[in-house]
């Protein structure tokens, strides 16, 4: 063990009993049970890595793992405030070298797994796959001090407990919704809800464009969308709405963070603001009355004028001529204003439209009520029945099921944000179920993935965002990560509890749960 490091290993075994005078007092000792979500396989040696200021980054294999080395470089400036390094190398032999390679070969680990080797004095993390080195920063930066994330420099010692870590995800599709279209959120907003989702490894967010309330994506062939359907959202405020350019920029900000976004737009119900922007989309040809409360159900493009199906192709067109992903999700939920005998064919001739532009079809499980076309997923998010038809029309099911899943439900009957017609949802209970098992006829192999989505009726800034997604989203993230059969609530809240802190440095307005004893606060 080298000088330096012996205080801190003195710590380790001293931090029970009193505390240590190179960490602040609520700075739990180094451990690698920090980890959310929890890595596949762990296995801890007794001594720890120090960060200082001699520490380099060197990669190997490409490009892409400097980029990757140099976003954790600039992440950890901050608080640390050191300037490591990053430089294109395989001479991993200076003390302080923190490696990152690439290695082009799957292997057991996969596109998204990685390798992770920490001795005393030194850091290697290898993976196949940039997104796998990616995932292996996130580990790092779980396993430093909780005030690594703070955005002022602390006086802190950067200490990481030694050992392995090999990882890979249990679900390769694991993320989470939000709704933009009840209330509008600025694109830096959308952006910080993107790093939470990257900080806990998923790799999808479903992008909720267009309801009643609001159309929030610039089509330029149907200009009023926005100029008229974005004017508004839920409490008459003045909604908003991106242009093409700034939905780039969030395709770019996401694809940076191996996130792959999945645009909605929700058809044929909840469309009242397109209904509200052009009057040849309603039957009677006269345009509705833009819309501000919370009711669903009422809205309907007419299903049966040549004039609603050229909207489509040309909105599908241009969001798909933006759209890196593979799938564009078409909504097909709580369509009541439609007739069933009305709806079908529009779901079918909508699926033929987002193929013809070379896109694959996701939609909520109603859409199961049509014939599915090869490669669609549906979303299970209330009926079980719709969806174990569609997987036996061959789909793979996104499991969102509202009375697990929904961020927006309440935590409980006080809380002050959200709402309950689902359950309500306290953090257990987020977390204490099993996708696998949940709806019979619905088993791993028809698993797409698993979302959770956050509509914002009642969520009007990122602090009531902040508020109902933490402490769920990690328990969220760790189901489509682990394995089931790893998971268990009696240790995941434990980890939780000192997870708190690192919230709280991230400056995260969370819910603090009575069913987790919170650490460091
Ligand atoms: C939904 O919650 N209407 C999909």
């Amino acid at each position: 063990m080298s000088a330096r490091n012996l205080p801190i290993f003195l710590c380790l075994f001293i931090v029970a009993i009193s505390s240590c005078n190179q960490q602040t007092a609520e700075t739990p000792a180094p451990t690698l049970n920090a980890v959310i979500p929890l890595p596949l396989d762990v296995v801890a040696s007794s001594d720890v890595f120090t960060f200082d200021t001699n520490a380099a980054i060197v990669t190997s294999g490409g490009a892409e793992a400097t980029r990757i080395a140099t976003m954790f470089a600039d992440m950890i400036q901050p608080a640390t405030g050191f300037k490591l390094i990053v430089s294109e190398s395989a001479d991993t032999s200076k003390a302080g070298t923190i490696s990152l390679a690439l290695t082009g070969n799957e292997g057991t680990l996969g596109a998204e797994g990685y390798e992770l080797n920490i001795t005393k004095d030194k850091i290697f993390l290898i993976a196949a796959k940039p997104a796998g080195l990616f995932y292996g920063i996130q580990t790092i930066r779980q396993l430093l001090p909780h005030s690594i994330e703070s955005s002022k420099k602390q006086n802190n010692s950067w200490t990481i407990a030694t050992g392995k870590i090999v990882d890979k995800p249990e679900y390769g599709v694991r993320g989470s919704m939000l709704d933009v279209a009840r209330h509008f959120f600025s694109l830096e907003d959308v952006k910080r809800y993107i790093d939470f989702l990257a900080f806990y490894k998923m790799n999808t967010f479903h992008w909720h464009l267009s309801d009643d309330q609001g159309w929030r994506i610039e089509i330029k062939s149907w200009p009023k969308l926005t100029s008229t359907g974005g004017s508004t959202q839920v409490g008459g405020g003045k909604g908003g709405f991106y242009t093409q350019e700034q939905y780039k920029e969030l395709i770019k900000y996401a694809s940076d963070r191996f996130i792959t976004v999945i645009p909605e737009i929700d058809m044929p119900g909840h469309t009242n603001a397109a209904l509200a922007s052009y009057p040849e989309l309603n039957c009677n040809d006269s345009a509705t009355k833009l819309y501000s409360g919370t009711e669903v159900g009422f809205s309907s493009l007419c299903t049966n004028k040549d004039i609603t199906y050229k909207f489509i192709d040309d909105v599908i067109r241009e969001l798909a001529e933006l759209t890196p992903g593979a799938y564009l999700h078409i909504g097909g939920d709580e369509s009541h204003a439609t007739k069933k005998e009305d709806y079908i064919p529009f779901v079918n001739k909508v699926q033929a439209i987002v193929k013809k532009h070379n896109k694959l079809v996701i939609g909520w499980d109603e859409i199961a009520l049509s014939t599915l076309t090869p490669n669609s997923v549906a979303q299970y998010w209330a009926d079980s029945a719709n969806s174990v038809n569609a997987v036996k029309q061959g789909a793979k099911i996104m499991m969102s099921p509202a009375a697990k899943a929904y961020l927006d439900m309440q935590y409980d009957s006080t809380s002050k944000l959200g709402l309950h017609w689902a359950a309500y949802i306290e953090v257990d209970q987020a977390y204490n179920w099993n996708p696998e098992t949940l709806v019979k006829g619905i088993s791993k192999e028809n698993i797409y993935g698993i979302e959770a989505p956050l509509w914002s009726e009642t969520v009007t800034n990122m602090n009531d965002i902040e508020w109902l997604v933490f402490p769920r989203l990690p328990g969220y993230a760790e189901i489509g990560w682990t394995p089931s059969g790893k998971r268990n609530w009696d240790e995941y809240k434990t980890r939780l509890a000192n997870h708190g802190a690192r919230l709280t440095a991230m400056d995260i307005d969370f819910y603090k749960s009575k069913r987790v004893e919170w650490k460091g606060e």
